[in-house]
């Protein structure tokens, strides 16, 4: 947090709270609380867009601008009230005018503040605080204990009202951070790993899941892997040791049930493309997927597009382990944010005459929402018989209240790790990103039960709404 700097130059004691010169002792304190607020509050806008405040986690959802907005007009709303007299409710109308939408928030505000800079809010919000500072540098402490016998909780005075406005603010700090984790395209204020030119680490955390599917779960496997152990074994022992130890927690036992099936219905389709004539594949984001190396399809030419980051330690765990690559590997070094994929495809052999098969697991909610179109519009320009396997997320309002924090905490690690969750889609909007495609099929967690864990005697299963793969083909 930026410390801000006093009228005189010198640093204000942020977290010093009270006495501050010009205010009573007991308002003092108070003072200091609503700066500390505030602070924390402004230190989360930094550099935030006009698309980015404007946007809605979901059609009734607020926006962070109309937040901002609404914390100005209860500063405003509180001031009339405690400084001016003016019962609650029975407001000016020139003030009405001003604070009423955003103090009400829902449709109205929702229309009325959009496509406003940063700088709109911050003045708004600056302006009111401005006068509520100078208002109370005015008073002494006995008008803080004033007690108020109308409002409408109770007699209250003025301390209890301005400490609410307060944690009304920390309420809204709340959203506001919620809002921040689910914005599309977000790129983090601290740089992306990948950008940093560092491997994905998501990359080693799902292959390791996979890896312990095959060293410690009951036959028989969902997937069968019989290289990503060797891949991973000398430079990652401990690691899957570490997996064995959190085998049959619930949070391990879900994350490996989801990653083992995800793949497994990619390999499943694959095998049916390449029985329908196709030989070209293309894994896209491929990580430490071990697909390539054991490809059982006589004929099939495997593509692997990575970060080149990623793909340089993938070939150096491959170089470590003595596996060998077989001709059929093509490796294409992409950012696909960033970089032409299918120029990049071509350039490595990929003829576009042919059917080719696309899998994308894992990668989606990693990318922005142009990145993911436009490999979608890519693929759909591709021959008939062309399709693409991934796997999306659904959003966080639409996942049941006992996902939400399994949510929240794998969005935090991932985001501390340098890869934030960015993307997010309903059914329907998924639906209709792949208008292009005929055959289309999205397989939710009671599926892909049936198809892979319905005869189990383990607990290995999928369990929760979160996660939906998708097939979605050309007509052949
Ligand atoms: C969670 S890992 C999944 C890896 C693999 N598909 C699997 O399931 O094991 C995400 C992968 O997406 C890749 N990725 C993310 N953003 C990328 C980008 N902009 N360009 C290329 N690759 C990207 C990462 O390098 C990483 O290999």
């Amino acid at each position: 947090m930026n410390i801000p700097a006093q009228q005189d130059g010198t640093p204000e004691q942020l977290s010093v709270f009270g006495p501050l010169g010009g205010y009573a002792p007991h308002i003092s304190i108070l003072v200091s609380q609503l700066k500390w607020m505030r602070a924390v509050l402004l230190g989360r806008l930094r550099s935030l867009s006009v698309d980015q405040l404007d946007w809605l986690a979901s059609p009734h959802a607020n926006s962070i601008g109309a937040l901002l907005m609404h914390l100005a007009a209860t500063d405003a709303y509180y001031g009339l009230n405690t400084f001016d007299g003016v019962p609650w409710g029975r407001f000016s109308d020139a003030a009405r005018q001003k604070w009423a939408v955003a103090m009400n928030l829902g449709e109205t505000a929702r229309i009325r503040f959009r496509g406003f800079e940063l700088d709109y809010y911050l003045f708004h919000l600056s302006e009111v605080r401005q006068h509520t500072l100078i208002e109370l540098s005015g008073r002494g402490d006995d008008w803080l204990m004033e007690v108020d016998p109308t409002w409408s909780w109770g007699p209250t005075n003025n301390l209890c009202k301005w400490f609410h406005v307060c944690e009304h603010e920390s309420h809204h700090l709340g959203q506001i951070d919620l809002i921040l984790k689910q914005l599309p395209g977000r790129q983090n204020t601290a740089k992306r790993s990948l950008q940093k030119g560092q491997a994905s680490r998501t990359a080693l955390g799902v292959a390791l899941r996979r890896a312990a599917h095959q060293m410690y779960d009951d036959a028989p496997l969902v997937l069968h892997d019989s290289i990503v152990v060797p891949l991973l074994q000398t430079r990652y022992a401990s690691a899957l040791a570490d997996e064995q130890s959190r085998l049959q927690e619930q949070s391990s036992l879900l994350m490996r049930a989801w990653l083992v099936a995800r793949n497994r219905f990619a390999e499943d389709r694959l095998a049916k493309s390449f029985a329908d004539g196709t030989r070209q594949c293309v894994l896209l984001g491929a990580g430490l997927d071990t697909f390539a190396l054991r490809n059982p399809h006589p004929g099939m030419e495997v593509y692997e597009v990575d970060h080149p980051a990623t793909q340089t330690w993938k070939k150096e765990l491959l170089g470590e382990s003595g596996l060998s690559v077989p001709d059929s590997l093509h490796f294409v070094p992409v950012d696909f944010e960033t970089e032409n994929l299918s120029e990049r495809l071509q350039a490595a052999g990929l003829d576009v005459q042919r059917p080719t098969v696309f899998a994308m697991l894992g990668v989606v909610v990693y990318l922005t929402a142009d990145a993911f179109s436009e490999t979608l519009k890519y693929i759909a320009s591709l021959p008939k018989g062309s399709g693409i396997i991934f796997d999306y997320a659904l959003p966080r309002h639409l996942l049941p209240s006992d996902e939400i924090d399994a949510r929240d905490e794998l969005a935090t690690r991932v985001e501390s790790i340098g890869e934030p969750f960015q993307l997010f889609f309903t059914p329907e909007q998924m639906k209709a990103v792949l208008g292009a495609f005929e055959r289309f099929e999205d397989l939710d967690d009671q599926e892909l039960n049936r198809l892979y864990f319905a005869s189990r005697s383990d607990q290995l299963k999928l369990q929760g709404r979160a996660g939906h793969i998708v097939a979605a083909f050309k007509e052949m």
